[in-house]
């Protein structure tokens, strides 16, 4: 499967990770313009996150742990304390960025643990190590798409059609992506299988992205607004919702994308089994319920004037929150790189 990678690292010697810089893919552009931003700058890459040029849980994880190597790599020529002061100052300010994806914190900690353990002799050998930390995030990333494209695949038969909410695919992760992954890999087994895309207001992730990115890889979808899904699983259209997460909490409640938990409701209503498929590094230990997930609220004009054209009156009054919570009891099933859960019964 070829998709675009959201982020990379890219050295400028093809033998040495350092010294590098990021690639982001910028998809506030997609589906219309293909252009990346190459930068080792902090407020580039915050803006990025901020912006949704970087979206997607587990790429934010990627961006923000590259975002830190960056940092470290840039104070290479000083002391060890000099790179474990960057690490730190660009984990604090990065993690100010989106506030509820919690792929971001585990990846800002785990660069910031790695760099206060590390054992290196020099500012310049713990810079490289922690370039190469942040590859291994990526990379990791990737294998456990792949294992929850494996698990989730196995509950798609041939000739299924899957619902999908906002963009969960390669485009949200290093690779595969986690609602989506299920889908690529039951196509490389033979398996037809079909998904119609909600297009995910106000940001159109869904329109832009994830058709985008199934039709690049000749997977047969179809777009509908997101106030259609409820007439599309009544006249029996969909055997199965997957969607991604943005954060999990202990009990099993799961905040996706604004709309989510409406699908979950309607997907309820209509027999259909819901599926939520994330990597581990999504599930919070320490939200004991979805009550404790931060919800983040974005500007007003992404719903009055989205994409340049003004849909409301100047100075109505707006409440735009960005995620909510799926309750547990809505979710047949939670698959991460270990298997299938019962959301009650999650690995913590
Ligand atoms: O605001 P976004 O585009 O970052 O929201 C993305 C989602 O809600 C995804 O479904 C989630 O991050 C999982 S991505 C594998």
């Amino acid at each position: 499967m070829k998709t675009l990678k959201p982020v990379d690292w890219i050295p400028a010697q093809a033998d040495d990770a350092v010294p590098g810089h990021l690639r982001i893919l910028d998809q506030t552009l997609l589906p219309s313009e293909t252009v990346f931003i190459e930068t080792t700058d902090q407020e580039a890459i915050w803006h990025a996150i901020k912006i949704l040029q970087v979206r997607g849980a587990p790429a934010i994880g990627v961006t923000a742990a590259m975002g830190v190597a960056a940092a470290a790599q840039d104070q290479r020529a000083g002391t060890i304390e000099d790179v474990r002061d960057a690490v730190d100052r660009a984990a604090d300010y990065l993690a100010t960025s989106r506030p509820t994806a919690v792929n971001l914190f585990w990846a800002l900690d785990r660069m910031r643990r790695a760099a206060h353990a590390s054992s290196a002799a020099s500012g310049e050998a713990l810079a490289c190590e922690l370039v190469r930390e942040a590859i291994a995030v990526r990379d990791e990333d990737l294998a456990m798409c792949r294992a929850i494209g494996e698990h989730g695949a196995a509950l798609l038969k041939d000739g299924d059609t899957v619902l999908t909410h906002c963009n969960a695919g390669g485009l949200a992760t290093s690779g595969y992506g986690t609602a989506l992954a299920p889908v690529y890999v039951a196509q490389e087994e033979g398996k037809r299988v079909s998904v119609y895309a909600d297009e995910t207001r106000p940001l159109l992730q869904g329109a832009r992205l994830t058709t985008w990115e199934l039709m690049e890889a000749g997977v047969d979808v179809t777009l509908i607004c997101d106030n259609m899904a409820a007439q599309v699983m009544k006249e029996g259209r969909i055997d199965i919702v997957f969607v991604g997460a943005d954060r999990i909490a202990a009990n099993g409640d799961a905040a996706n994308k604004i709309g989510t938990y409406g699908v979950a409701l309607l997907a309820k209503a209509h027999g259909i089994p819901f599926y939520v498929l994330a990597p581990t590094s999504t599930i919070d230990p320490d939200a004991v319920t979805g009550a404790e997930i931060p919800i983040e609220e974005r500007g007003a004009e992404e719903i009055t004037e989205g994409f340049g054209r003004r849909t409301a009156p100047e100075a109505v009054k707006v409440y735009a929150p960005a995620f909510d919570v799926t309750p547990a009891e809505l979710i047949t099933g939670i698959i991460t790189e270990d298997g299938v859960h019962n959301p009650g019964s999650l690995p913590l």
